[in-house]
């Protein structure tokens, strides 16, 4: 074994996280320059050092989660979501039982209830969000944001839904209860079922090609049939028949 394969195993030992299906190159890279700017040597004086030092254990889970988020992120897809998607589903069922899946800080299942309320009452949502990571989720129940993370946000939602607190924007209370949050790790826990929407978006990218193919097929079990996979606007399913999907609009797949 070598030093990053022993580093994996000792990792998944300890966390339950298995890096071994996070892209390598990807993955040393960003790991690599963490623990040379701690004037480690290698991989194996990395882990002995986490195990020391609590500060440097948090600051490897934030290496490896990349939390970066924003609301309405490629607002165009959000218009198909709003315009075709959403509609469509809502004919079918007028209760959606919704995933939004590695939701990091709460961006992304607020998107979602903010824009399903222009169909439903807020009190009638119910939007699973989860994460890998515990404190993107505990940013994400908190609900406040910077001017950065609005930078897309239609004007008229930023007004309904945010009041200004200080340098933050604090979300509306009733968008927060639409979402229940719960931490979640895509390689390794076990779906749910008879979800209408799967959101999973910015983070296929870091999984290796196998670990994708094998969320393709998970994600395509956990849909009702006619249920949609929205994912990130990078991340373009090659072979959607494969896993169950038809192509529903770019970055939107249905399950046959
Ligand atoms: C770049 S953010 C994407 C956030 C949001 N979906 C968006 O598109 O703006 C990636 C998120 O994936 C999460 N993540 C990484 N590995 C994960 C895993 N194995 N299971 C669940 N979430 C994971 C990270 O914690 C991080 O919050």
């Amino acid at each position: 074994m070598n030093d990053y394969q022993q580093f994996i195993a000792n990792i998944k030992r300890k966390t339950g996280i298995d890096l071994s299906l996070y892209k390598e190159a990807q993955m040393k890279r960003r790991l690599t320059s963490l623990y040379e700017k701690r004037e480690l040597k290698n991989f194996q004086q990395f882990f002995a050092a986490m195990e020391k030092d609590e500060g440097l254990f948090h600051e490897f889970l934030d290496r490896i989660t990349i939390n970066v988020s924003e609301f309405y992120r490629n607002a165009k897809r959000w218009e198909v979501l709003e315009r075709k998607i959403l509609p469509k589903l809502l004919a079918q069922n007028r209760r959606l039982k919704i995933w939004s899946a590695a939701c990091s800080t709460g961006e992304e299942p607020y998107t979602l209830a903010m824009i399903l309320s222009k169909f439903v009452p807020l009190a009638d949502i119910s939007i699973l969000a989860t994460d890998i990571d515990e404190n993107a989720i505990a940013r994400a129940q908190i609900g406040l944001y910077t001017e950065r993370s609005l930078q897309e946000i239609p004007e008229e939602m930023k007004k309904k839904f945010f009041t200004k607190e200080g340098m933050y924007y604090k979300i509306d209370e009733k968008i927060k209860k639409a979402v229940k949050f719960k931490k979640h790790n895509l390689l390794a826990d076990p779906f749910g079922r008879f979800f209408d929407l799967i959101v999973c978006r910015n983070v296929l990218i870091y999984f290796t090609e196998e670990a994708k193919q094998k969320l393709y097929h998970q994600f395509n079990e956990a849909l009702r049939p006619g249920g949609i996979l929205f994912v990130g606007s990078t991340e373009q399913i090659f072979n959607p028949v494969l896993y169950g999907f038809e192509i529903e609009d770019t970055f939107f797949y249905r399950k046959k």
